[in-house]
């Protein structure tokens, strides 16, 4: 059975997408058999792996959404041998108010998932900045959850409601939803962001990952190559962080495992 990890914060602009497709890559080049899902219309997480999101219509995972299509015909290989993508096509945009009316709308994900659980022992799930239908998608699929935080000013704004939205989602479709933890990114060496870490720190205490991702042009450059940082430039600081990151990540879901 893999781990399934959703990346979620419905507030824009966090880190999600750069932690998702870094952490998998990171996986991925461990070795571990890594499926990295996107569930965000914007398909950022597909172009950063090289799959563009006009190139995958009709074969992406609207189709897998809406018309049951299985995941293995949507499948796309990646550059990192052990990487495989779910792209996201610009119709998933429809497919919150397409599945608003429909049966187990909020388990679509979770079951069409079922049939490739063997294949991977990871499974990456990039979310869009919302709270809506895709989202809850993942939740409802994933043993975990991670949150990527900022560190800017407003950075808990918004925190709540994911966390109320982790506890509705507990409370309702999936009680085993696990906050596997929380993570810093864009970290840059100045005193406000010393004063947000530390205040994140002093609340979420052992939540918070002691990898914090630093800003790093290189982690906003490998994108625009279609790569992961870690084909990109595999010594800089911000992919050395997320190898960091994806140590933490691995050891705590061992330690989960041992746990249950
Ligand atoms: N550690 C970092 N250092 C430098 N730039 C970063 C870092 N993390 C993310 N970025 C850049 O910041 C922007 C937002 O990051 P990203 O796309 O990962 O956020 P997101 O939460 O997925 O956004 P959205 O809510 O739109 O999905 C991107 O241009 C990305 O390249
Ligand atoms: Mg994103």
């Amino acid at each position: 059975m893999p781990r399934i990890l959703t990346i979620a914060n419905q507030k824009g602009g966090v880190g999600k997408t750069t932690t998702a497709v870094n952490l998998a890559a990171s996986l991925a080049a461990s070795e571990r058999r890594t499926l990295l899902v996107d569930i965000d219309p914007q398909g950022n997480a597909g172009s950063a792996v090289g799959v563009a999101r006009d190139e995958v219509e009709g074969q992406s995972l609207y189709e897998v959404l809406l018309d049951g299509r299985p995941v293995s015909e949507v499948v796309r290989s990646t550059e990192l041998k052990f990487l495989d993508l779910v792209p996201a096509s610009r119709h998933l945009v429809g497919a919150e108010l397409e599945l608003a009316g429909t049966e187990r709308r909020e388990s679509r994900l979770r079951e069409a998932l079922r049939e490739v659980q063997r294949e991977y022992e990871w499974i990456v799930i990039d979310c869009p900045p919302s709270l809506g239908l895709l989202t809850l998608n993942g939740l409802v699929a994933a043993q975990g959850v991670l949150i990527p935080i900022q560190c800017e000013y407003f950075a808990l704004e918004g925190l709540a409601d994911v966390l109320r939205t982790i506890d509705l989602v507990r409370e309702g479709p999936n009680p085993r939803l696990h906050v596997d933890g929380i993570v810093l990114t864009m970290y840059a060496q100045n005193n406000l962001a010393t004063q947000v870490t530390d205040e994140i720190r002093s609340h979420f205490k052992k939540e918070v990952f002691q990898t914090v991702i630093p800003r790093n042009v290189r982690l906003s450059e490998s994108p625009s190559h279609g790569k992961p940082v870690l084909l990109y430039d595999v010594a800089s600081k911000g992919c050395q962080s997320y190898l960091a990151l994806a140590r933490e990540v691995v050891k705590r879901a061992e330690k989960l495992g041992r746990a249950a």
